[in-house]
């Protein structure tokens, strides 16, 4: 389980001159124990109440539960993954308990939002940790091995979805001694793929020339595109063992690349992760939070939360991202300044001053 601020940021915070304040237990499961946050110069409270009750700002992973919503003032900074686009109800809420709220995951990523970027820090170790998950259930070794009783053929894996966490998979993969396919619909991915010593699975490269938006980010692909990609996915799943699915539109349901006809052509033993399930998956068939066995022995993976199962590294760079965007919200001086004519906070404040401002939530 992940944590919003590390040792290390509480003493940075502390230096700075802010007092904090951290629910006991808050660290146990990326490894802090309270003494260590003692160490750092904060102070623990018991409960959720007397940990937020007179806090100004509340810096958490994920999103309060309704009850601790309650238990912050009115006028308090709550900064968070809030996923405020899935879940406007609990924006409303914020806005009725006067809170002045921010979306990490909706911080632009622009240059200067690099420190502040939830999104990367957290997909990068879900990409490595994907592959390390489906090295556990894959019944074989990665890499290939000369022995005196055999010889041992490196595993095939293929990348699906070439951003930040299918990089870092690519790279994992290889780390491990597999054989590398990646793909994307981004022209601009291929050579990334590349870049990593990895081969890049193309469908239609011309076409792919339209498939990025302004932002970086993946268009939605048309049906024709979709055929094409099933079709050469197929070939190729015939001879991989491991998938690892990371392919996102924001704002959308994750595209379907793997169909149930696409599993079936896949020798048993394979293993897929669906990295995408909590958006709708990109496999037919993967379930949130389970593993299933097909009927012809492929194991597809459904973990949710995939970041938290590598906490300690997860909570740091989370709790460093945190820091970076206090720096843009508190002055000099150290007092609270929110200057809503900044991008950056543009991008990410949800509520304040009992309304919801966010120009994708606002009037919803
Ligand atoms: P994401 O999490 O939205 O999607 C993951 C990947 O899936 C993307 O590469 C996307 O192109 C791909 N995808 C979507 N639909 C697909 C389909 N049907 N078939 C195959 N692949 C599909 O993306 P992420 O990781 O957030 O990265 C998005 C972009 O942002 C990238 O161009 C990345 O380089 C860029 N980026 C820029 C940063 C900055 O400038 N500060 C920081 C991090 C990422």
């Amino acid at each position: 389980m992940r944590v919003a601020a590390s040792p290390d940021t509480v003493k940075k915070l502390v230096g700075m001159g802010h007092q904090l304040v951290i629910e006991t237990g808050a660290g146990a499961g990326a490894s802090f124990p309270d003494s260590a946050y003692v160490a750092a110069g904060a102070s623990i409270a018991a409960t959720p109440r007397d940990t937020l009750g007179s806090a100004d700002i509340v810096l958490k992973v994920q999103r309060p539960e309704p009850q601790e919503i309650g238990e912050m003032k009115s006028g308090a900074v709550l900064v968070a993954m809030l996923s405020p686009l899935q879940n406007p109800d609990e924006v409303k809420a914020y806005a009725a308990a006067g809170l002045t709220s921010f979306a990490m995951e909706l911080v632009p990523r622009i240059s200067r939002a690099q420190a502040m970027d939830v999104l990367s820090s957290q997909a990068n170790l879900a990409g490595y940790r994907a592959v390390l998950e489906a090295s556990v259930a894959f019944g074989r070794a990665f890499p290939m091995m000369m022995t005196a009783a055999g010889t041992i053929a490196p595993a095939r894996a293929l990348i699906m979805g070439a951003g930040v966490a299918g990089l870092q998979a690519i790279a994992t993969a290889r780390r491990l001694g597999a054989v590398v396919l990646g793909t994307d619909v981004r022209l601009a991915a291929k050579e990334q793929v590349e870049s990593l010593g990895a081969t890049f699975l193309a469908v239609d490269l011309e076409a792919m020339k339209q498939m990025e938006t302004s932002g970086g980010y993946a268009k939605e692909m048309g049906e024709d595109f979709a055929r094409r990609q099933r079709e050469h996915t197929t070939e190729a799943l015939k001879k991989i063992d491991i998938v690892i699915c990371t392919a996102l539109i924001p704002g959308r349901k994750a595209p379907i690349l793997i169909t149930k006809e696409m599993v079936a052509v896949m020798r048993p033993g394979s293993v897929i992760v669906d990295m995408a399930v909590e958006q709708g998956g990109n496999v037919e068939g993967s379930k949130m939070g389970e593993n299933v066995v097909t009927e012809n022995g492929v194991t597809i993976l459904g973990q949710l939360n995939i970041p938290s199962h590598i906490a300690v590294d997860a909570s740091q760079l989370y709790a460093k991202n945190l820091v970076a965007f206090l720096g843009l919200i508190i002055d000099k001086d150290q007092n609270l300044k929110i200057d809503t004519a900044d991008e950056i906070i543009k991008g990410s404040l949800l509520t304040q001053n009992g309304a919801v401002v966010h120009p994708q939530l606002a009037g919803a």
